[in-house]
């Protein structure tokens, strides 16, 4: 499914979440799968890897670098490594559609390599902020030119980095990842310091991968001109996808729901704490390792949701699931409060506007804030929302249907496909009543 099709979800009211599913692959963990693949030596085979739009748009920019990668068949990828300086100037553009992820990690490693690069994106990504990225990299001494701040970013290849610290005035890990990999090829060490913990999946891939990494407390460094040794990789299930599924678990009646395989990463379980904390009955079973990342297998049951002011110490760890969970606030009894959250305005879109919108259009008193949102649990009602082209926010209203009194229509949801092919499908076999709107 291309994401310029115009796609409109019809969800109707109602329905119980049951069974067992297996949500696709960790969209982080995926793209970094291809990265470290490339510039490791020998033969990376990576399984579960996921076949959305955002994950496929990293892959085809190492293919159009030159790197010989088959698949993705099935989730299985191989990538057979060139090694830290193999990669060849592309032929053209590299266009990374809605993926900021993408965009900023290789705007870090792009930066040390020797030739020119221009990556750009779609609409919603060339509106997204990159000096965040593009400032500290100056420091090191790379040479990126943008459009005031925005994508394309114009990178000139042949710069000789040099190791800096740098001390994040924002929590993202996209920001300490693109230095940690411009940090690889810098002379000296590069240290990161974080206000926040954010998701390691970058350190916990250097240490598969061979490279040495150090990781004091929130500070995360790396010395340039050491090498990467190909390995097998099993990529978890997306926490970030399954979380549209614990909330519907929690919200819908008569629900009990298995989701398997899901990475539980310490930095990215904030979802369940926050569920928790409203009440949402939530165990995990069958904890390991897979990969060298936690998983578990989940269960979900209906709960009564209760309102809560969201712990500030959880928002970096549930950066991506914010949406859905103003849906679970939705359907909690009283007041849920966010706060410290500005960094959800510049995600795909502004995710609180997009959010509080829409609950307003379904009859939820729901208040947009300077840094957050400010929900009252009520009835959700029948309506038309926008999806404001954002994956995330199209999901958290089709799980809204759960506990609608009416269809739910929403418009615009072709980007879906970034991060969760097979939506439709995976969440009707569970009991939700979804189609594509005729
Ligand atoms: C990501 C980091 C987060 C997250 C994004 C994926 C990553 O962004 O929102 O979906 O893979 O590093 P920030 O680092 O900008 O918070």
């Amino acid at each position: 499914m291309s994401s310029s099709e115009l796609i409109n979800y019809i969800v109707k009211p109602g329905g119980s979440l049951r069974g067992e599913m297996i949500v696709p692959g960790d969209k982080s963990i995926s793209h970094r799968s291809i990265m470290f693949g490339a510039l490791a030596d020998g033969i990376t085979k990576v399984n579960g890897f996921l076949e959305g739009d955002d994950s496929l748009a990293t892959l085809k920019a190492f293919k159009d670098m030159r790197v010989d990668i088959q698949g993705p068949d099935n989730g299985s990828v191989v990538i057979q490594g060139v090694g830290m300086h193999g990669l060849k100037k592309p032929a053209s553009n590299l266009d990374l559609g809605n993926s900021g992820t993408s965009m900023r990690l290789m705007a870090g490693l792009l930066s040390a390599q020797s030739f020119d690069s221009t990556l750009t994106g779609d609409k919603s990504l060339s509106s997204r902020p990159m000096k965040r990225v593009t400032d500290p990299l100056a420091t090191m001494g790379a040479a990126i030119s943008t459009d005031d701040g925005k994508a394309p970013l114009c990178i000139k290849g042949n710069q000789k980095l040099k190791a800096i610290h740098y001390d994040m005035p924002i929590a993202s890990a996209q920001v300490k990842s693109c230095l940690l990999l411009a940090g690889l090829y810098s002379d000296g060490i590069t240290s990161v310091t974080e206000p926040g913990v954010t998701r390691d999946h970058t350190e916990r891939m250097l240490k598969a991968f061979a490279y040495p990494v150090n990781v004091d407390g929130n500070s995360v460094s790396v010395e340039g001109g050491h090498s990467m040794t190909a390995c097998n990789l099993d990529i978890p299930a997306d926490i970030s996808s399954a979380a549209f599924f614990l909330v519907g678990g929690c919200i819908a009646e008569n629900s009990n729901l298995l989701l398997k395989n899901v990475g539980i990463n310490p930095t990215r379980t904030g979802v369940i704490d926050i569920l928790r904390l409203m009440g949402g009955n939530i165990t995990l079973e069958n904890e390991r390792m897979f990969g060298g990342e936690p998983v578990a297998d989940i269960r979900v049951r209906s709960s009564q949701l209760k309102g809560i002011n969201i712990p500030t110490e959880l928002v970096p760890l549930a950066i991506d699931e914010f949406p859905v969970l103003f849906v679970a606030a939705s359907c909690a009894a009283g007041q849920t409060v966010l706060t410290d959250a500005k960094e959800l305005k510049v995600k795909e879109s502004d995710r609180i506007q997009a959010m509080a919108d829409g609950l307003v259009i379904l009859g939820i008193d729901a208040v947009a804030t300077d840094d957050g949102i400010i929900i009252q649990g009520g009835e959700i009602h029948s309506g038309t929302v926008e999806s404001y082209d954002d994956h995330r926010i199209s999901m958290a209203f089709a799980i809204a249907g759960l506990r609608a009194k009416g269809e739910i229509i929403i418009n615009n949801c072709a980007n879906v496909a970034t991060s969760f092919p097979g939506f439709i499908e995976l969440a009707s076999k569970a009991g939700l009543d979804i189609s594509i709107k005729a």
